[in-house]
Parts: structure tokens; sequence; C-alpha cells
């Protein structure tokens, strides 16, 4: 495949911020132009056309997570809400715990704080450590309803053990809930593997779509446990019956999509989906970690940089934040500034500065682009 022909980015830029916003590749774009061409000339004639997209999408998503079932995907908004409907659709207890870890991005953090109220207590471990899970491990007790962690933090760049963190809340029946929104579409996902109860994820940064549409998954077991928050006509069992008077939810994940799909998303989403499909996960996997292997191996014999990232093999996936010597936060801040000015796409998270290749990134003569933006 010509990647370059799907990454026609321009030449000014060196983009590195798929851990922010993630680039369309060209089948995209072209999907969405076609799309609204079509509604301008034909409206919704070909709305069953458009119901097969949005099932096309659905084995996407689960073949790209190993779901069990297409019916253990719900196409939600953003990352935010799904974790929101885990959160007020479970059956809190006072005295109930939930374990998460002290470099979560906001949603996951607030989420749960939320449920403070409820006389549920937020653990939030340490995992600036050795062994990032035993910390997490040692906050669970047998008050402990579910853990909550990022696959791949979002500042750091640390990535975590699923498999290990699964297993152990699969043996203490505690619920096991996984923001994947930094590894799915760069590195390869396992929701049956890892024991994941739940795994939520945006489209818009690794998986190249549109902000606003997320994949939430739920295992049917777990799914059966959360109270449903949202209601509508297309989250019963007999979806478009409109003169039935009975309903009952779906049973599969839909029961979480109250009204009419995000379609103009979907047909996006569909388009990015499929070029992973094509190129093969193991190949994007490969792509992401020899790209983010290399930036780090350049940090690190830099005198003056500071890695952030830790580059032990299975501890980090697209991410890669480093810091300048000398340098404070608010130093940072105007570094991050002026590497936008000169076209470096980037992101000023941890204290200093993420940078996030793709598998297509073209990183030819970055050395050369970044160093003297650097001195
Ligand atoms: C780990 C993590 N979770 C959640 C989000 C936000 O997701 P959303 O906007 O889809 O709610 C981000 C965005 O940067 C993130 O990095």
């Amino acid at each position: 495949m010509n990647l370059g022909a799907e990454f026609p980015l321009d030449k000014d830029l060196l983009y590195l911020n798929h851990a922010a916003v993630g680039v369309w590749p060209k089948r995209t774009a072209e999907a969405v132009k076609a799309f609204a061409d079509e509604n301008m000339h034909r409206g919704a004639a070909g709305y069953l056309e458009w119901l097969k997209v949005e099932r096309e999408l659905r084995g996407r998503l689960k073949r790209l997570i190993n779901a069990d079932s297409v019916d253990d995907i719900a196409l939600s908004k953003n990352t935010s809400e799904a974790l929101s409907l885990i959160a007020y659709g479970l059956d809190w207890q006072a005295g109930d715990n939930i374990v998460t870890s002290n470099q979560e991005f906001p949603s996951n953090r607030i989420v749960w704080e939320s449920l403070k109220e409820r006389g549920v207590e937020l653990r939030l471990a340490d995992i600036s450590v050795d062994d990032p899970e035993a910390a997490m491990l040692a906050l669970c007790d047998e008050k402990t309803r579910l853990l909550s962690v990022s696959s791949v933090q979002y500042g750091t760049g640390l990535r975590m053990d699923l498999i290990r963190l699964g297993q152990f809340c699969h043996d203490q029946n505690i619920l096991f809930c996984v923001d994947a929104i930094q590894s799915l579409g760069a590195i390869e996902f396992d929701a049956q593997a890892c024991h994941a109860d739940f795994v939520v994820a945006d489209g818009h940064k690794w998986m190249l779509g549109p902000e606003g549409l997320a994949v939430f998954y739920s295992r049917s077991e777990a799914r059966d446990q959360l109270k449903l928050q949202q209601y509508g006509w297309h989250m019963v069992e007999r979806a478009g019956d409109f003169d039935a008077v009975d309903w009952t939810p779906a049973q599969a994940a839909r029961r979480f999509e109250p009204g009419s799909p995000n379609m103009l998303g979907i047909y996006a989403l569909n388009a990015s989906l499929s070029l992973f499909e094509a190129v093969g996960m193991d190949h994007v996997q490969k792509g992401v970690l020899k790209r983010a292997s290399h930036l780090m191996a350049w940090l690190d014999a830099e005198a003056d940089l500071e890695l952030i990232t830790p580059s032990e093999k299975g501890r980090f996936a697209g991410i890669v934040t480093f810091r300048k010597q000398g340098l404070n936060r608010e130093g940072h801040a105007a570094l991050y500034r002026e590497l936008m000015a000169k076209g470096v796409i980037c992101a000023n998270r941890a204290g200093g500065i993420r940078l996030s290749p793709h598998f297509y990134s073209n990183l030819n003569g970055f050395e050369a682009c970044l160093r003297p933006l650097l001195d």
C-alpha cells in the first residue's frame, strides 16, 4: 500500500500529536466528502446502506479489541461519556472503593471522584514507581468494586500491564475498566485476554477518526450490572417498531444508544479503521514502537534533554515525553508554543513536551528539524 498517498500531510508540518488528535487518512476525508454529497443530492434515500456501514463499523471495532461479540460494542459520544455511563450505572454501596492511578487523564478521575456523595472512596495509586501494577493492586481490598486505568498514560506514556491487572481483578471479583484511548489503533489490544469488563476509547487519536464517536465495550455480565441512564427509540430490543407500546432494553450494548446514531462520524471512523485492517495491526504496532524507540534513543543521547517516558520493552507505546534541563513548567509551555509555531505539532503534557508519531509518520531528518528549536 502506498502510505504516502493515504497521508498527504502538508510538508511544513512534523505531525507528532496523535495522542491528542490524529490525522485523517485520505480515505476518511473522501468518505466524509462522499457522504456529504450523498446527503445533498439524495438525502437519506440510501438509509439502508448507511445501516450497513454502521454494522460494518461495529464489526471492525469488535475485531480491533477482540470482543467476543458485536453485541458487546456500543457507540458513544466520547470516552468521558462512556465512563460516566459506567460510573452512574453501577449500584454503589457506601463504603465501596474504586482504585485508579495518579497519572490518569482527568476524565478517568473526575467521574469517580464525583461518586463521593454516594459514599464511594477513590484511591489513587502512585504509579511513578518501578512496579506500577503492584502499586495499584496494593490499594485493592474486599471493598474494591472497580479498578479503572488507562492502557497508556496520557502524560508520561507509561504502558500498563493490562493482563496482570485484569487477571487480578478477575480473581478478586473486581470490575476492570480500561480507558484505551491511548492505545487502540496504535498497539494491539485484546479485551478478552485482559479480562476487561469495560473498554472505552474515542476514535480521534490513534484510530485516526473524527472527534465525537467512541467505542464503549462491555462484557455481557458486566453490562447487566449497569442501570440505564438514557432512554429512547434506539435502545429498545425492537428498535424501529414505532407502534409497539411495550418495550424492553436491547440485550446488546445498543441499549446504551438512546437515539439516532452519529452517521457522519460512523462513515469517517469506518473508513479509518478499514486502513488498519488493510495494513494489519501487527504492522501498525511495529511501526509505532519503532518510531517511539527511535525518538527515545535520540532524546536519550542529547545531554540536555531528559526522557520521561520509560523506554523498557513493554512499558511504552506511541507517546514519548521529555523535558529540557533548566526549564520549568512555564518554560516548557513557551517551548511548546515555539515548536507549534515552527510546525512541530506536539503537546505540552506532564510538565514537558509530548511527541506522538503514528505508524505512517515520516521521521526522516527530524533531528535536524527539532534540535535547533530546542537550543
Ligand atoms: C487517557 C485519556 N482518556 C480520555 C481522554 C478524553 O477523551 P474524550 O474527549 O473522548 O472524552 C483523553 C484525551 O486526551 C485521554 O488522553
